[in-house]
């Protein structure tokens, strides 16, 4: 069942009822500013960081879910309504959401009157536009009132939500006219503030929730709506908002457009005020300025749209199948964006009071990103390598805000490290910036010890080579890419973290997984290290990478697929030895992407082994058998229900590993399959099962062992944005930047029997147009009419246009 279609052209999902299966969400911005937006109006605003500045307060976890948002009341005669349906859900005669990039329109009837909302955030403002249309359709004269209406959160939503022995005292706003400026804090240490405006005289106002909403009462039955007056009230303390009422009067076919304006300001602390006790108002009012006109509105989301046109052009698709277009062309790329900068932070899943950046997730977001803007890209990867320490290894998180390890989680993920490398070569291949690795950068964010980038990276790949357990494997940590694998926690106490705990201090328990990266990664290391001239280490770098794939042959085989780990005894993790878990998706990806086992045949056997234990309908689990039990030498994978998470759970972060496996071994029929399987467009129709958006991925399907296979969770944050886009664009369609050229080596089944990318790769536009038998096998490339060997169409001069036919 669906809820809802795409609209390619307009690059929209358009959602045609409220009573989605979980709320759809959307993301507004993509500077400084940024909104999270459902389907009903739902979410919240901050600046920069989710946690420290967050602008509007939203309550997670709530019955109904819907807590806090910008909400607009129509109020008639007595009767009222919210064109979000929620939070009123009075009936309404029409309700269309609809979903773009970087802006949410949604729209409401009832009784006559309809009433059109566009939230975004235009580009160079910090500030969310909330322009609101009102229509009448009906054959009367109508007069009605208009509310708008949001929550402002006290700045630090941590803190909000738990400190109210204070938060309740320190609420501070200031009314204007038709702007409501709220400046809690704003006396003391803060030189920002925040408004709400809009632009036309208003009638009345709220800034105080008792009074707007009623002290018992739910944001669907505000008091002053049902009364259909304002209290003109200025908060002092307790939970201040913005509430601004219009009367509006229309005649048969009219309609009227307001512009509200939600904005965050900063004032120099010298220029803090106009007088005492009154804020300097003067940035505000120029962002009032900005948008008081629709006219004004409509051009900054023209530049929205533009930007993103751009953006979406440098990788493109035009095949027979819609929707893989759809997949490639719009919304995979556009989760990218939204991964890259909200990295795990805040979702409808993640509060944005936890986590900060991750080292690895953001290492990995990079792949998907990297060729929208490599600008930015090169930024975080500094950023990142900043929070590494001396020895290699790293901080797994860090703040975004600060850019700073976080202290709370610390290091000792092991596999940290080597996704340095990754990211960095993804950047240079895709912009051919090597002078990036002479970038000087600290360690833990000490200006007084520093090194180049280069430099970095040589200590992540030693740091595997430092930390080798009995085995001849890297040792693992406290965890590697499996968060919840953690052989050295031995954790019996119900509050200890898991990611954090390490009862047990050993230097035993050993990873094949990073083993399979070391293998994957490495010669990416050997490959720069050659070309800045330094062959020693280039040799040297492979042959630890060749004596690593021997030990994972010797090591790390099990028989008929890769082994997992050994554990703190030195027991197998992932054998058909063990009675449950006795197989894992992450080495027989990692291992078969590095090409361990292909020409001895351990990768397909591997590849056939997922087949035939991890594969389901709805994706490929991440273990079978599953866990039935908590093993305390396991850790939290064990902690989860059988089917849920890493506990066999559809990890859709690491399916596309087994695809561009398969690619590996040739095998184009399977890798799409399992490519359709978990990609959302593929499984719109089953959009009542799956419950989370049709237009992105989740982090996790429901696996066999779960009570609801095929139940989504946690859609939006997650590496599987960047890894799939990885799989289909450079794997499956075949096109990726390598050092010197762009590889061209489709891998797809019969059934996308042609096709062409249009690909700009460092200032050059290159359109492959495919044949494809299906059979997959070595492409026939003619670049501009001539004939080609092997498969990389050389860089060619900024500019050009390059023909490429290619003919699998
Ligand atoms: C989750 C992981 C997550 C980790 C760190 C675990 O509970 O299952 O997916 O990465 O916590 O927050
Ligand atoms: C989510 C985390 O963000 C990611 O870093 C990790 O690899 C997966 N969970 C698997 O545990």
């Amino acid at each position: 069942m669906r809820f809802g279609h795409f609209d390619d052209s307009a690059r929209e999902y358009v959602i045609t009822t409220p009573k989605t299966p979980f709320p759809w969400i959307n993301y507004l911005g993509s500077e400084g500013f940024f909104g999270l937006v459902s389907h009903m109006g739902s979410g919240y605003s901050f600046y920069r960081d989710a946690r420290l500045r967050r602008l509007t307060r939203y309550r997670y976890n709530s019955v109904p879910n819907e807590q806090g948002g910008r909400f607009f009341y129509i109020e008639e005669n007595g009767d009222y309504w919210t064109p979000t349906f929620a939070p009123v859900k009075a009936d309404l005669d029409s309700f269309e959401c609809r979903h773009g990039l970087g802006y949410t329109r949604i729209t409401g009837s009832r009784k006559g009157i309809e009433a059109e909302l566009l939230y975004f955030i235009p580009r160079g403002h910090n500030a969310e536009v909330h322009q609101v249309t009102v229509r009448n359709k009906s054959k009367e004269k109508r007069s009605f009132k208009l509310y708008s209406f949001l929550e402002f959160c006290l700045w630090n939503a941590h803190d909000d939500a738990t400190n109210l022995q204070r938060n309740l005292s320190t609420g501070e706003v200031e009314v204007d006219g038709s702007t409501i400026y709220h400046k809690t804090e704003y006396r003391e240490r803060r030189n920002h503030f925040a408004f709400y405006h809009v632009n036309a005289k208003v009638s009345g106002f709220d800034t105080d929730r008792e009074s707007f909403v009623g002290m018992y009462n739910h944001l669907g039955e505000p008091e002053a709506v049902k009364s259909g007056t304002s209290k003109n009230t200025v908060a002092h303390g307790w939970a201040p908002i913005a509430s601004h009422r219009l009367d509006v009067t229309l005649a048969p076919g009219e309609e009227q457009t307001f512009v509200f304006v939600l904005g965050y300001i900063e004032n120099p602390v010298s220029e803090k005020w106009e007088k005492p006790g009154i804020i300097n108002k003067t940035r505000a009012k120029q962002m009032i300025e900005a948008f008081s006109k629709p006219a004004q509105v409509d051009a900054a989301l023209k530049d929205l749209k533009e930007h993103w046109t751009t953006l979406l052009s440098r990788y493109s698709v035009a095949s027979r199948d819609d929707k893989l277009n759809r997949m490639v062309n719009i919304w995979n790329q556009y989760q990218c964006v939204v991964t890259f900068h909200m990295s795990r932070s805040t979702s409808f899943f993640e509060t944005g009071i936890g986590r900060g950046m991750g080292f690895r997730d953001s290492n990995q977001d990079l792949l998907g990103f990297v060729h929208l803007l490599p600008e930015l890209a090169r930024e975080r990867i500094i950023d990142i390598a900043s929070t590494q320490f001396p020895d290699g290894s790293a901080y797994h998180q860090y703040q975004p805000l600060t850019k700073r390890g976080n202290n709370d989680i610390g290091s000792g993920f092991n596999d940290d490290p080597l996704w340095l490398i990754l990211g960095a070569a993804a950047y240079i291949k895709e912009t051919g910036d090597y002078a990036i690795l002479d970038e000087s950068v600290p360690f833990d964010n000490n200006a007084e010890n520093r090194a180049s980038l280069m430099e970095h990276l040589k200590r992540s790949f030693d740091h595997v080579l430092n930390n080798i357990g009995p085995h001849g494997l890297p040792l693992i940590g406290r965890a590697d890419w499996n968060d919840c694998l953690n052989l050295n926690c031995f954790s019996e106490t119900p509050d200890e973290s898991y990611q954090t705990t390490g009862n047990r201090v050993g230097r035993t328990a050993e990873s094949i997984f990073i083993a399979g990266m070391f293998v994957y990664i490495g010669p990416e290391y050997a490959a720069l290290c050659e070309r800045r001239g330094d062959s020693a280490e280039a040799a040297r770098a492979r042959r630890e990478v060749a004596s690593m794939e021997k030990v994972v042959l010797e090591h790390g085989w099990d028989g008929e697929w890769f082994l997992r780990a050994y554990d703190f005894f030195g027991n197998k993790v992932g054998s058909q030895e063990n009675e449950e878990g006795k197989i894992f998706i992450e080495p027989q990806g990692f291992c078969v992407m590095a090409g361990i086992g292909k020409s001895t045949g351990q990768a397909v056997q591997a590849l056939d082994a997922v087949k035939e234990r991890l594969d389901t309908p709805y994706g490929v689990v991440l273990v079978n058998p599953a866990y039935s039990r908590y093993h305390v030498e396991l850790g939290e994978i064990s902690s989860y229900p059988p089917g849920y998470k890493e506990n066999a759970g559809i990890f859709c972060h690491n399916n596309p590993w087994i695809m561009i496996a398969e690619t590996v071994v040739g095998r184009p029929e399977r890798a799409f399959e399992y490519y359709k399987k978990i990609t959302p467009a593929y499984i719109e129709e089953i959009s009542d099962l799956h419950k989370m958006e049709p237009y992105v991925y989740s982090q996790m399907i429901a696996g066999k062992d779960a009570a609801k296979p095929g139940e989504a969770k946690n859609s939006w944050l997650t590496g599987t944005a960047a890894w799939n886009f990885v799989a289909v664009s450079q794997h499956l369609l075949g096109v990726r930047p390598d050092y010197d050229g762009l590889i061209v080596q489709p891998c797809l089944p019969a059934e996308v029997p042609e096709f062409t990318v249009s690909r700009w790769c460092r200032g050059t536009t290159y359109i492959i147009v495919v044949k494809n038998s299906g059979k997959g096998g070595p492409p026939k490339l003619v670049v501009d009419g001539k004939p080609v060997d092997g498969h990389t169409v050389p860089y060619a001069a900024k500019g050009k246009t390059v023909k490429v036919e290619c003919t699998v």
